[in-house]
């Protein structure tokens, strides 16, 4: 089983949304049970509030539910406990250097892209539709990636 933990600056936006999109493809093709997928802050400024709702309201209308999800900080022990820590921008690297024990387990979400670089941040342009369809491109790189040679 591979374990997936994106991450993000607060885990409201756009982690839960690379999440819940992931448990969505890994699904369609029918890898629930080859997967764990988890998402977390590198803050802990939104500790225990649910997913931002025009963030919970994008995920709905693509029929994805991210019910129940509250928001958590990563911890230095999620680096063992993961195989895959996928950050949506640099400067959650840079936290990330300071938060966990290495840095081989780490990468950007939009590197599994043609596009790589910084998912933007809706909680400031505002645009979670744009945030989605980046979200979307990068998991669907995250996938080819983590199957490749699998035979899937
Ligand atoms: P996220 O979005 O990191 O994608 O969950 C943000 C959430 C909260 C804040 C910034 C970005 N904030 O400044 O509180």
């Amino acid at each position: 089983m591979r374990k997936i933990l994106f991450v993000c600056l607060g885990n409201i936006c756009r982690s839960p949304m690379a999440e819940f999109v992931m448990k969505k493809l890994v699904a369609e093709a029918g890898l629930e049970n080859a997967f764990f997928i988890a998402s977390a802050a590198t803050s802990d400024e939104e500790r225990g509030n649910p997913v931002y709702p025009p963030a919970r309201r994008e995920l709905a209308s693509h029929g994805i539910s991210c019910a129940g999800k509250t928001a958590r900080q990563i911890t230095a022990a999620d680096y063992n406990a993961f195989d895959v820590i996928v950050a949506m921008e640099r400067a959650n690297l840079r936290a990330l250097s300071r938060i966990l024990p290495g840095e081989d387990k780490t990468s950007l979400l939009l590197d599994y892209t043609d596009t790589p670089g910084d998912i933007a941040d809706p909680w400031y342009t505002g645009d979670f539709a744009a945030t989605y369809r980046q979200v979307l491109s990068g998991c669907w790189g995250l996938l080819a990636h983590l199957t490749a040679g699998c035979g899937h």
